[in-house]
Order: C-alpha cells, then sequence, then structure tokens
C-alpha cells in the first residue's frame, strides 16, 4: 500500500508521489534554513517541492541537493542568507515562462511603491490631511503597538501575525499564524507602506501549501493551504542549539479536523493586493508563485460528482471553523472563490496551459455568478415567489428547481425582510435553503461584483434597515439571526461555544468591520463605514480588543472570546486606513464584468435539454 507511483503534475511534469508519505516524514515540519534553505525536507510534499522534485528527476533523477537545485533551477545566484535565500527566483529549465521571470526591476521595491501609492493616494491623502490634520487618536496608537507585538518571525524576519496574544486565556491555537486572519493585518502593513512582512508570508505560506491529505491515507490533496502555521524551535543534537521550524496545520490538529478550503482562497486575493499596492508584479509571476495558483485552482476547478458552479465544501470550511450547519454549497466560501478567480484571471501567466486555465476560469465565473445572483437573492418580491411555490416538479422548465418546500420559510424572515432591498442566503441544496444573513459573503459578494451593482446597493439598503439587528453595539453580527433550542442541538451537536448570540452563532465580530469598509467605500457609502467605525471605537481599545461579542446587540464581551485578538486590531486600523484613502480600496476590489455575462453558462446553449437563462443574468444588471 506504501508504495511510489508516477502521476503527472497539472505542468506536465512527471512527479514522484507517496500516497501515504506523512507515514515517512511525520512531524518533520519544514525547516528554518541555517546554511541552504532547500537543504531538508519540508513537513509534507509542498508546491515548491514538487517542482525541485521534478526538475531533479528531469535532470535524470538525481537525488535531490540544495546545491544541485539551485543550480539546476537557475536560483538565482546572490548570496542571501536565511530565509530570503529560499525565494530567490526559481526558474525551471524548459517552462516557459521562466525566460521572463529571471528579469527583476532594478528599481527597489521601496522606492515603486512610494511612487505608486504617491500617485494613487494623492488626491485623498490631500482631502485626509485637511480633514483629519496629522493627529491619530489614541486607539490608533494602541492599535499599532498590539498589531507590532502580534508580529511573529522566522529566521530573523517577519512572516505573519499571532492570532491573540491575551495573557489571560488558554493557547490553544491562538499563538498560531492563521491565514485568514492575517489577510487584515497584511492590509493595515500595507496601506502603511510596510510590505517586507507580507511578501515573505505570501513566499512562506506558498512552501507549506500541502501536497496530500493527512487525516488518513486517501488520494492527494494538492494545493490546499494550512489554516494556519507556527514556527516551533526544536532543539538541535545535544549541544543545546535549537532550530527554527515552520510546522503547518491544515485541520490535522484542528478542532474538528476540518480542511480550511478559505485558507487557497485567500492566499490567491491577499496575492493579487500585494501587487496592486506594492507594484511588485514580479512576485506573482515567479514560477513557484504561479504554480501554487494554479495549484489552487486545479482543486478548486475538479469535477467531482456536484450539479452546481458553486464549490462544495463540509461545515467548518472557513472562518466558521466549526459545525454550524453551512456544509454544501456556503455563500462566504463562493464569495471568496468568486474573488480568487477574478484574482488569478489577471494573474495567470501566459504559457503552458494557461489559455485552457482561463478558459476555465471565465466559464466558471459566469456560471457561478449566474447561479448566485439568481438563486441565492432573497428580497421581498423573491420571498413572496417562493411562498407560492409549486413544489413537486419535474421539467427542465421547473420555476422551483431545487424544490423547496414553502413551508421553509422561517417565521423570523416574514416580519425582517424589508420592503427594499435584499440579501444573499447562507446556503442552497436540494430543498434546503439557509435563510440566515451571513455578514462575511454578502460584504465579500459586493466587493468581487459578484453581486451585481443593483444586489450590492440592496445588501448594504438591508444593513442600513436592519442597523441595530446587524450591528448594535459592536459591528457585525457574523450571521444573523442565531439559531436556537432543538435546531441549536442538532445543527451544533449542543455545541456550548456556539450557544444562541454567542460565537459564530449570532455573535458580533469587530474583524468584519474592515470587509463592510471596503464594501461600502466601494459603493460610494463610506458615510455607513464611519458610522460603524465609530461605535467600534468606543468600545474595543477600552474592552482590550475582543475577539467576538455576545447577545443579540454584541453588548458583551464573548463568552470564551480571546482579548488582545489580533484581526480584531487589524480590522479596525484597516477600516480607518481604507476610509483615509478611499482610493486605495479600489486595488482590494472589482467592477462588474459584463463580458462575463455574455459567456453566461451559455455552454449551455450547446445543449437541447437546458435552457440558457443569460438574459435573466443580464437583466439583474440593469435593473
Ligand atoms: C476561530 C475563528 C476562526 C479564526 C480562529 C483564529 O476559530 O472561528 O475564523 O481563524 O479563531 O482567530
Amino acid at each position: 500500500m506504501i508504495g511510489v507511483m508516477n502521476v503527472i503534475g497539472s505542468m506536465g511534469l512527471a512527479v514522484a508521489v507517496r500516497p501515504c508519505c506523512r507515514l515517512f516524514t511525520a512531524h518533520i515540519p519544514s525547516r528554518c534554513p541555517r546554511r541552504y534553505c532547500l537543504r531538508s525536507l519540508p513537513h509534507r510534499r509542498s508546491a515548491a517541492g514538487w517542482i525541485r522534485t521534478a526538475v531533479a528527476q528531469s535532470m535524470g533523477g538525481a537525488p535531490f541537493s540544495a546545491g544541485r537545485v539551485s543550480d539546476s533551477v537557475g536560483l538565482s545566484s546572490g548570496t542571501v542568507r536565511g530565509a530570503e535565500k529560499a525565494f530567490e527566483r526559481i526558474v525551471v529549465p524548459g517552462l516557459t515562462e521562466a525566460k521572463h521571470l529571471v528579469v527583476e526591476s532594478a528599481v527597489p521595491l521601496k522606492e515603486k511603491m512610494a511612487a505608486k501609492v504617491e500617485v494613487k493616494g494623492v488626491e485623498d491623502k490631500e482631502q485626509a490631511e485637511e480633514t483629519k490634520g496629522n493627529d491619530v487618536s489614541e486607539s490608533e496608537k494602541e492599535a499599532w503597538r498590539l498589531l507590532k507585538n502580534a508580529v511573529v518571525s522566522y529566521c530573523g524576519s517577519p512572516v505573519g501575525t499571532v492570532a491573540a496574544n491575551d495573557p489571560f486565556s488558554e493557547l490553544l491555537n491562538y499563538d498560531q499564524v492563521f491565514i485568514r486572519d492575517f489577510v487584515p493585518s497584511a492590509l493595515a502593513f500595507l496601506l502603511k507602506g510596510e510590505t517586507e512582512i507580507v511578501r515573505n508570508f505570501l513566499l512562506h505560506t506558498l512552501q507549506l501549501q500541502s501536497w496530500e491529505k493527512t487525516v488518513d491515507c486517501y488520494s492527494p490533496g494538492q494545493g490546499l493551504m494550512p489554516a494556519s502555521f507556527k514556527v516551533r524551535n526544536i532543539p538541535m543534537g545535544s549541544n543545546g542549539e535549537f532550530e527554527e521550524v515552520l510546522d503547518p496545520d491544515f485541520g490535522e490538529s484542528a478542532i474538528g479536523r476540518v480542511a480550511p478550503v478559505d485558507s487557497g482562497l485567500w492566499w490567491i486575493i491577499l496575492l493579487r493586493a500585494y501587487g496592486k499596492i506594492t507594484g511588485d508584479y514580479a512576485l506573482q509571476q515567479r514560477i513557484d508563485v504561479q504554480t501554487g495558483i494554479r495549484l489552487i485552482l486545479n482543486l478548486c476547478l475538479s469535477d467531482g460528482f456536484d450539479m452546481f458552479p458553486t464549490l462544495l465544501v463540509t461545515d467548518g470550511s472557513c472562518m466558521i471553523d466549526r459545525r454550524m450547519g453551512i456544509h454544501g454549497h456556503p455563500l462566504e466560501i463562493q464569495a471568496l472563490f468568486y474573488g480568487a478567480l477574478r484574482c488569478s484571471r489577471e494573474m495567470i501567466v501566459s504559457g503552458d496551459g494557461s489559455k485552457s486555465l482561463l478558459r476555465a476560469i471565465n466559464n466558471r465565473l459566469s456560471a457561478l455568478s449566474f447561479h448566485i445572483r439568481e438563486y441565492y437573492w432573497a428580497d421581498m418580491k423573491k420571498v413572496n415567489e417562493i411562498y407560492r411555490y409549486k413544489t413537486e416538479e419535474y421539467s427542465q422548465d421547473a420555476i422551483n428547481k431545487f424544490n423547496i418546500y414553502p413551508e421553509q420559510i422561517p417565521h423570523w424572515l416574514v416580519d425582517w425582510i424589508p420592503e427594499k432591498g435584499g440579501y444573499f442566503i447562507g446556503n442552497l441544496q436540494p430543498a434546503h435553503m439557509d435563510f440566515r444573513f451571513f455578514s462575511l459573503g454578502n460584504l465579500w459578494a459586493i466587493s468581487s461584483s459578484l453581486a451585481t451593482p443593483w444586489q450590492a446597493e440592496g445588501i448594504l439598503d438591508l444593513i442600513e434597515d436592519k442597523w441595530n439587528d446587524l450591528v448594535g453595539t459592536m459591528p457585525l453580527k457574523i450571521c444573523y439571526p442565531a439559531i436556537e433550542d432543538e435546531e441549536w442541538q442538532i445543527t451544533t451537536g449542543s455545541d456550548p461555544k456556539n450557544t444562541p448570540w454567542s460565537y459564530h452563532n449570532g455573535g458580533s465580530w469587530p474583524t468584519l468591520l474592515w470587509q463592510f469598509t471596503l464594501a461600502c467605500i466601494k459603493m460610494g457609502r463610506p458615510e455607513l463605514a464611519r458610522k460603524a467605525i465609530t461605535v467600534a471605537e468606543k468600545r474595543l481599545s477600552m474592552e482590550k480588543w475582543p475577539e467576538y461579542y455576545d447577545a443579540p446587540t454584541g453588548r458583551f464581551i464573548g463568552k470564551q472570546s480571546r482579548l488582545y485578538q489580533t484581526w480584531t486590531v487589524a480590522g479596525f486600523l484597516t477600516s480607518k486606513l481604507l476610509t483615509e484613502n478611499p482610493g486605495m480600496a479600489s486595488m482590494l476590489t472589482f467592477d462588474e464584468d459584463l463580458e462575463l455575462l455574455e459567456g453566461c453558462a451559455c455552454s449551455l446553449i450547446k445543449s437541447p435539454r437546458t435552457k440558457c437563462s443569460r438574459n435573466v443574468a443580464k437583466s439583474h444588471v440593469f435593473l
């Protein structure tokens, strides 16, 4: 069973794969380089490791060694020591992209960055300075201090931020760098002009990218990014010396053992943001980075049994990382998936296989946006339609395609759905609509343009209308409403952390403030964001930057909430920075792509059995 087999990798290189490789390498985490960064084996087969192995094989299967690889793959010969060295340019002979990747701009990144920010932000800056002067509030000063204290170093370089620095609570895994948690930290640093930590983070997490599943020995789960990683010190021999290693968690230690589907999507989104804000596009063009993007996309775009263009995932595979009844096709994952596809489309370097990959991305984007816009949207009109649905329709022309029984419309929604505005429901499955409002998915649908402009307006209208429910005394509810009683028992497995109006079950998460700010700025409604920031700023510093708040209006600090939670701090700072420089927000968002609608799911048109719904999709845009 534990054999070595050859497979052809997605870039056409023969690769040796051990299905149960972890049996050989388990507990050997990715090591910190001492003399040569590529000297030791990573914890598991990573994307970067794959290139190295493939190259070694193409060189006649000679065993891998750092010196050999750095020569053969063109690891540029600078004498940079330590962690940096691993990230020197990797050029694989025979791959078409390689050529133009060797040339690096002579302009140092900091200068490019400064010039770019200067041009882009000049008007915003003038305006901001006029209104704000140069003073920074005490909360902001404290937040910067906390964020800097949260920085984790690896081999002397910053690589991320810990999830929380709470001296009063049990650490569990809050001392790790979480991929999703680092995004607001990264944005705060980037918007401040501090880019090194983000670059290091992107490249180090790339090195950790998985080659295989780790919970039991199934087929390889190539492309998965870890949920988090930790820098560990391991003793080297008996002389008392220690070596730093990066130890990733793909869910094998996580509570519930869930694979973090969102990590790879966030990684791609952050990679694009880094390029846009710094102007350092060379990073995303590197061959190892391109491989990383492709591995994530392969994982997301591969066929399964599913009929929908949405991603099918298990419960707990995103920010809500434990059982909350979101398995299936949760909105959060779909919105991030859409965003990551839009980002990837911009970043894929043309070359071998890029045409078919881009075609696959475009097809998926148009099908996905049609599906979500059409079937996830809920407003007064749509809820009334569902209320009058006929069921058990069998035909291509069925109106109630997913056989939703009107009795599923929850009591709370009947009064709650406003006359004006609407939102995307949390999940859609056969005979199941999860009508809960999930903030992250809805906000990211606005920023990524998964929502039509009309729907995006509608979502913000609804948030404004339902301010007390969704913002209350602390922005922003992770989802609304909470599930209670028997439904809570069945859905969460009686999870004492997810009791009604706590944690993931209707708790309020201040980190979501940056996503809200971004969406508001994109839609030209920054005043709404400022209102929410004011609400948050009144409490966050005083209450020691909690992870989450409880109760229907978010009045209490969460029952088991960590204090000094980094993404609370970073979310606040990023929101502040974005409102001060609204021009920068456009670098993180997308506009409507009308061409996508032309292509809309109309591979369908070729099938006589299926009706094309392109016009419906289009009509949403112009409504
Ligand atoms: C909780 C959150 C998750 C976050 C982690 C670290 O598990 O649900 O989204 O990444 O804490 O802050």
